[in-house]
């Protein structure tokens, strides 16, 4: 941070995702030193009548979860956690926020007042049903009070809405509350490191720049994949399924940075406008572009309705009508309960023309960029079988991280944007222009399903999914390629 004190404050603090995300990656945060003990002050908020030490020990095993077991794993954890205070009371309760901010208040008289500024950053792990309310508490009771500057900052979550005319909503009661540039929503996509090596890689390498077009490229697959289905979450799920939980936020900004023209430069401004007119481009989801798929026993779990339609499994054809990309399909798939966990990228050459060497005719070009597990980046290649005989195979090129990074530990997505929103760096962060453009696009598609009109196929836990999203594939021009 810049001199003076910070203050987090977290709200549902003992919730979910604070205990799994947002402490975790604080407490790596404090590790690196980007947090540091005389500056920084952690506040849990939330319902649950409990102390400061029952807080810390619910969060305790979430912080050492992944780290390995060292003296000073230990000291650090001790530290970190002391770190933290907690306050309850409820969210929609004056009493309860003028208390919070009397607690912040006099952690940063205690600080350092005369020296510095003081900051105050809310992270709100909470269901956005209560963002209003508590954002005007916020506003009303908790904001930053230092005559020497400094602010106040607000992280939201997704979902931000459930269609357009929600997500604009909530929007315009967050827009009359706090400024755009103190409000940081979060797509934890954003912060991933092979999404971030996106435009590196595009508009770095000469290699690309040529050929990342519709006279090249014949189609794009960005596939998002989970060997597990709800886990406890079918309550939350069946409200939103798989278009609103993943396609229509983390998809769709993969996408954007995928297809988006080069932006002036690097400024958080310039690389959002570009995101923008991606979004601009695409026209309405055609329904035969659509195919929906639930997994057998996803009603089994008591929290979600027997008669749901909840699609677990959607895949989705855009298109961006632009000068780029007319005529190029965007295929976006996601599904939970699947064979594997993976998310991936797969940028489809077209055919080489007038092929001499009689390739299979599976032996495309195909540049896939894998997000999770094991970040790697490889290019499929048609090269000479070795031997005597002139015929052809397909190889890759490959950049796999763990081999080529050893010892390069990658940060979680939530500890780099939590870094920049304290940095104050809003390029990893969805603008308001943005999601509503992006609720466009897929709102028409959510009412149609929301209504009935669209059912989703069963498929069985552990498949690929319905077969009828494979052939919706092949019709946009997928062709599975051959490997070694
Ligand atoms: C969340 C979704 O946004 O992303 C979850 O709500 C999903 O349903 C999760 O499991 C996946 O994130 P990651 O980083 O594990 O791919």
């Amino acid at each position: 941070p810049e001199t003076g004190c910070l203050s987090i404050i977290v709200l549902g603090a003992s919730g979910d995702l604070a205990k799994k995300k947002t402490f975790p990656a604080l407490f790596n945060l404090y590790r690196q030193g980007f947090l540091q003990s005389g500056e920084v002050h952690i506040f849990g908020y939330a319902r649950t009548k409990i102390s400061d030490v029952e807080l810390r020990d619910r969060i305790r095993g979430h912080l050492v979860h992944g780290n390995a077991a060292s003296s000073d794993l230990s000291e650090d954890l001790s530290n970190f956690l002391h770190l933290i205070k907690y306050v309850s009371g409820s969210y929609d309760s004056e009493d309860g926020f003028r208390l919070l901010d009397k607690e912040i208040y006099e952690h940063e008289v205690s600080k350092n007042s005369q020296e510095g500024s003081s900051q105050r950053l809310f992270y709100l792990a909470l269901p956005p049903s209560v963002y209003p309310i508590v954002c005007k508490m916020i506003r009303h009771f908790c904001m930053n009070k230092s005559d020497l500057g400094g602010w106040t900052r607000v992280i939201v979550e997704k979902p931000f809405g459930k269609d357009l005319g929600s997500a604009e909503e909530l929007s315009s009661q967050l827009g009359e509350l706090f400024d755009e540039q103190q409000i940081y929503r979060i797509d934890h996509y954003l912060g991933k490191e092979l999404v971030q090596n996106l435009l590196v890689l595009r508009f770095a390498n000469r290699l690309f720049l040529p050929l990342w077009n519709r006279d090249n490229i014949d189609n794009i697959q960005i596939v998002f994949r989970e060997d597990f289905g709800t886990d406890g979450r079918g309550g939350y799920f069946d409200e939103y399924g798989i278009i609103r939980d993943i396609i229509q936020n983390h998809l769709l900004q993969v996408l954007c940075l995928v297809a988006m023209e080069k932006p002036v430069s690097l400024k958080p401004e310039h690389i959002r406008d570009e995101k923008v007119k991606v979004l601009q481009s695409v026209p309405p989801i055609k329904t035969e572009e659509v195919v929906l798929g639930q997994y057998e026993g996803y009603k089994d779990d008591p929290t979600v309705s027997d008669k749901s339609n909840t699609p677990t499994f959607a895949t989705v054809i855009l298109h961006i009508k632009n000068e780029r990309w007319d005529g190029v399909p965007f295929i976006l798939k996601a599904g939970k309960a699947l064979n594997s966990r993976k998310a991936e990228i797969r940028v489809q050459f077209k055919d080489v023309p007038g092929d001499i060497f009689k390739c299979k005719k599976h032996a495309r070009n195909e540049f896939v960029i894998r997000l999770q597990p094991s970040e790697a980046m490889y290019m499929k290649l048609t090269v000479k079988k070795p031997g005597l005989e002139m015929s052809t195979i397909q190889s890759e090129l490959d950049l796999s991280y763990k081999q080529r990074y050893q010892g390069v530990t990658i940060p979680e997505a939530y500890e780099r944007l939590i870094l920049d929103t304290i940095r104050g760096d809003q390029q990893h962060f969805v603008r308001r222009d943005e999601l509503k453009v992006a609720w466009e696009i897929f709102t028409p598609l959510l009412h149609r399903i929301d209504e009935g009109e669209l059912e989703p196929i069963p498929y069985k836990p552990g498949s690929r999914g319905p077969e009828e999203a494979d052939e919706l594939l092949a019709k946009a021009g997928y062709i599975q390629t051959h490997g070694y």
